[in-house]
């Protein structure tokens, strides 16, 4: 890894895994405006190594190459977390950064943020605050510990505040400063691929070609796809939809195995349902942005449809995310296939809830963050010629 030789500072901008991607790279753009007085290196961790999950991000949002990666792939979540924080350690030695930077909430996050601050390096977490209140999700598990050894803590919503007071975090390291995500969603709108080329380029030229005329699917948690009955029963409910609306699923790795294990593969081979391997970004925009509506498990997802206006109906019975219900576009559904055919129907009839955009989801929350940190280590903004 580069070491910080000609700035005074250094920060260490950490990603793993695919949700990480889409907000680290407005952040290092937003840093480095602060070269030469700032060094930013990017550490990878390798949970995520496929390149579906992974390079097409990269490439896509630009993000410089990693200048290490740590190559840690999967495994359980002990050895997965374990496996990070020495790779982490190690190459850390001889490192004296001013700060690390973490993102979001996935195993890379809290492993890294230990090592640090057990070193005694400042962590900055952005996506702070969030709660389900769900402590079976391991990643409610990686929120709570990264914002207790947090230093600088950045929300993306007014809940992360109340939560992280609540946890007795110093008011003093909470900056409520907008979604990173959404500076993403915002600058590649206008690149988004359309839904047609991806239909056509998978071989169903034909497949809900207009807009507003297809659902968007996707689900990867362990508590909708590691269990058979309720992926059974998930699955059922998607087909029950497609006989409606045409489906488009992009398959998570974890759950295309999950379904050739359980042999739910002949259940979706409907001409209503087409199936797509993990998407690029800019794929993804452009299937979410023209859909009537999308149903999911992830936490981003709920969001960038709330960003895009798109009606969200949320495969889980908690979110972290509140204001994408409260404000937004979404609404939480569990996975009752009563209850997600009843809000689906709802969209169908009176084209779903509309929203508003969230206070800060504006572009911009990168640039807040630089500046925040800027001026928290004392970084003095270069001269503009
Ligand atoms: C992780 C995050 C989750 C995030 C999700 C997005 C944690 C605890 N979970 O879950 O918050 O929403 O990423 O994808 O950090 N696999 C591949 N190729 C890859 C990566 C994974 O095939 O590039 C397969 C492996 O079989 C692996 C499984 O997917 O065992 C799960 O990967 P892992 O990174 O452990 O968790 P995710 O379910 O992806």
């Amino acid at each position: 890894m580069q070491q910080s030789t000609s700035a005074t500072h250094h920060i260490i901008c950490i990603v793993g895994a695919r949700p990480n991607f889409m907000k680290i790279a407005p952040i290092m753009m937003a840093l480095s405006e602060l070269k030469p007085n700032l060094d930013v290196t990017l550490v990878h961790t390798g949970q995520h190594y496929d390149v579906a999950m992974n390079e097409q991000y990269f490439q896509a949002l630009g993000i410089p190459a990693p200048d290490i990666n740590l190559e840690v792939g999967s495994g359980s979540h002990a050895v997965q977390t374990a496996e990070v924080m020495c790779r982490f350690e190690a190459a850390l030695e001889g490192k004296n950064p001013t700060a690390i930077l973490v993102v979001g909430d996935v195993n890379s996050t809290i492993a890294c943020a230990l090592v640090a601050t057990k070193k005694g390096i400042p962590v900055i977490h952005v996506e702070a605050g969030l709660r389900s209140f769900d402590r079976a999700m391991p990643e409610e598990i990686n929120r709570v510990l990264t914002d207790q050894i947090s230093d600088m803590l950045f929300t993306t919503e007014p809940s992360g505040r109340d939560n992280l007071l609540r946890e007795g975090v110093a008011d003093k390291r909470i900056h409520f400063v907008g979604n990173v995500m959404i500076d993403t969603l915002r600058h590649n709108l206008a690149r988004a691929i359309p839904t047609s080329k991806i239909a056509s380029d998978a071989g169903r030229p034909d497949f809900a070609s207009g807009e507003k005329n297809y659902a968007v699917v996707t689900m990867h948690r362990p508590a909708n796809v590691d269990d058979e009955i309720t992926l059974g029963s998930l699955i059922n409910t998607v087909v029950t939809i497609s006989a409606q609306l045409p489906v488009i699923f992009p398959l998570h790795p974890r759950t295309k195995s999950m379904i050739e294990k359980f042999g739910f593969g002949k259940l979706l081979d409907n001409a209503n349902i087409l199936l797509l391997p993990p998407m690029g970004y800019l794929e993804m925009l452009g299937l979410m942005k023209d859909a009537k509506v999308v149903l999911t498990d992830s936490g981003g997802i709920q969001e960038e449809t709330t960003a895009l206006g798109v009606p969200c109906i949320t495969l889980r019975s908690n979110t972290e995310r509140p204001i994408t219900v409260d404000e937004g576009t979404n609404t939480i559904a569990g996975q009752d296939p009563e209850t997600i055919l009843g809000i689906f129907n709802d969209v169908m009839r009176g084209g779903g809830k509309g929203g508003r955009i969230p206070q800060y989801w504006d572009g911009r929350a990168s640039n807040r963050i630089a500046d925040l940190i800027a001026a928290e280590f004392g970084i003095a903004k270069p001269q503009v010629p």
